[in-house]
């Protein structure tokens, strides 16, 4: 059985596209033939993919060094898209973090401004400034990625918890706003999936980071990347609303198997 391919000269716009599952989408939406947009801050790593997935794909990757919680550079990056009739089929709002593992009592305001502006904030700056024009157009896909972390909550992480339960509520929103329209609205929420997410969590602790990953088998970036470019190319009558990816050691939130040697 061969697999329709309907994202073919779609345009997909990627933030938070330099490592992780954004990098692994890129690299699986190029391998359908999508034109890419890809954002994040370290534009150094876009300019890379850019030039790799454009060699290997007949596609055009227009990159920008971005940081989404700045409203203003969100705003206008999309009014220069929209001008050049550059509308995104396909939005797929990726970057996000979590920062620190603390009891409530004992987190970093910080490390909570940082995540609160950036998955929830910067979201919807976003989905705010390219929505319209999906909307004008009546047709578009937005893949808003959560987490399991919105749906339940773990110890010393309630913020990272409320900061997806959030993104949880705008897909949810989103869907309902966008009720006869032609515009699609998913949101894939993994559990554990081995990227520098960890890393970016502990501050850079790189030890601290691989323990989150051993005595089982993580989610990779590269299975996020296929269930978010199975979701797009399912026909336009079909909208998954959400989906919760597990590892299968990993039965919730907090729930997870480890083998130990
Ligand atoms: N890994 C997991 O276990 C897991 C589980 C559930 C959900 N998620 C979610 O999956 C998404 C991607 O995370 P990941 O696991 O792929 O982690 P990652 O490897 O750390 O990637 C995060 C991406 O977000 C970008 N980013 C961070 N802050 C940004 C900002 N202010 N503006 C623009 N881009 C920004 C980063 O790029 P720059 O640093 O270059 O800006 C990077 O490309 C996040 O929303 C995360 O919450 C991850």
């Amino acid at each position: 059985m061969t697999i329709m391919n309907r994202i073919k000269g779609k345009t997909v716009l990627i933030t938070g596209a330099s490592s992780g599952i954004g990098e692994a989408s890129a690299r699986s939406f190029a391998s359908y033939g999508a034109n890419l947009i890809l954002c994040a801050r370290r534009e150094e790593r876009l300019v890379q993919m850019k030039e790799e997935l454009e060699t290997e794909h007949e596609i055009s990757v227009r990159i920008r060094g971005l940081d989404v919680r700045e409203r203003e550079a969100v705003e206008a990056f999309a009014r220069e898209l929209v001008a050049e009739k550059t509308v995104p089929d396909v939005l797929v709002n990726n970057a996000g973090k979590a920062l620190g593992l603390h009891l409530l009592h004992e987190g970093l305001v910080e490390d909570w401004e940082e995540m609160l502006d950036t998955n929830v904030k910067g979201l919807l700056y976003m989905t705010r400034s390219i929505l319209p024009a999906m909307v004008e157009r009546d047709s578009g896909h937005i893949v808003n990625i959560g987490s399991v972390a919105g749906h339940q909550v773990y110890q010393k992480g309630a913020v990272y918890n409320a900061s997806k339960f959030a993104v949880k509520a705008l897909n949810e929103g989103m869907a309902l706003d966008l009720l006869g329209t032609g515009i699609r609205v998913t949101s894939i929420d993994p559990g554990l999936v081995e990227t520098e997410f960890s890393k970016v969590r502990f501050h850079g602790d790189e030890e601290r980071a691989e323990t989150v990953y051993e005595g089982y088998t993580p989610l990779t970036g590269d299975d996020i990347a296929d269930i978010i470019t199975f979701v797009v190319n399912t026909p336009e009558h079909v909208n998954i609303l959400d989906l919760i990816v597990l590892p299968t050691a990993q039965r919730s939130a907090h729930m997870v198997h480890k083998e130990t040697s």
